[in-house]
């Protein structure tokens, strides 16, 4: 507080911003430089590497009751995060399929963190960009330009939004006002042996249970075999559920 502040009898600002932007802005360019230099030398560490029990052991500390300063959380942050990642950027990495990360990308995430934007409305740049991306997958894609779109976290999220759709349209009633109790003729959903878990977790969280999902056997190139699918919906129809929804899935769930 200043002193005319001080005479007046205001109270300064409370804020969250820093006290010093100059030093945040030192911090911040050290954070991008070490950034760099981590992707560009990948190859230079090992895939993974075992934890020592004391950087594990941070990861127990107990809760911080005080203010620490940014660059000492920074470097907290790269001692023991940092240099003990699952491994899934190296090029030697083959435990799993995970997505491997992108520079540009990155910092697509930070100016979108730094503007906190908020998508649910709003006459702003942002929401419009938003927009300029579905339509733009719209085409790529071949949808017509009437097609509807949102952009989500990950495959789970869009196959959940997916299946809410197929659920929604094919339900009879309106279930976003009456409840899946309401629904008259029990919905089935088809997919290949090869369909990733998501789905089974959606028709549970959609409140259809796991058997309303019904599992095709595949073929030797494990493709969803057609005349077991076609079988399964004609005795589906016959024993009174509703065909809502085939799954498709390029490639397999257990092959990459
Ligand atoms: C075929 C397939 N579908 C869905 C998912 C789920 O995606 P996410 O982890 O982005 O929710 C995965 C995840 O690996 C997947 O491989």
């Amino acid at each position: 507080m200043d002193a005319v502040q001080e005479n007046l009898g205001l109270l300064a600002e409370e804020t969250l911003d820093p006290l010093d932007w100059a030093d945040v802005q030192a911090l911040s360019h050290r954070v991008i430089d070490d950034a760099v230099d981590y992707l560009r030398d990948v190859r230079d560490r090992p895939v993974w590497r075992e934890m020592p029990a004391d950087v594990r052991g941070a990861f127990s500390a107990p809760l911080p009751r005080s203010p620490a300063p940014l660059d000492a959380v920074y470097s907290e942050v790269s001692r023991t995060v940092m240099s003990y990642p699952m491994g899934n950027i190296h090029p030697r990495f083959w435990s799993w399929y995970m997505g491997s990360s992108n520079f540009t990308g990155a910092l697509g995430d930070f100016l979108a963190a730094i503007q906190g934007s908020n998508l649910g409305g709003g006459n702003h740049a942002a929401g419009l960009m938003d927009s300029q991306v579905v339509n733009w997958c719209k085409e790529m894609l071949g949808f017509p330009a009437s097609a509807g779109g949102t952009l989500v976290s990950g495959g789970s999220m869009a196959n959940i939004i997916g299946l809410t759709v197929a659920r929604n349209v094919k339900a009879g009633i309106d279930v976003r006002e009456h409840g899946v109790a309401a629904i008259e003729e029990p919905l089935r959903f088809y997919g290949s042996e090869q369909i990733h878990s998501c789905h089974r977790k959606a028709m549970e969280a959609l409140g259809l249970g796991n058997r309303a999902l019904r599992r095709i056997p595949t073929d030797a190139g494990l493709r969803i075999d057609i005349a077991a699918l076609r079988a399964a919906i004609t005795d589906d129809r016959a024993a009174g559920f509703k065909p809502a929804c085939v799954i498709g899935t390029a490639g397999t769930g257990n092959t990459r």
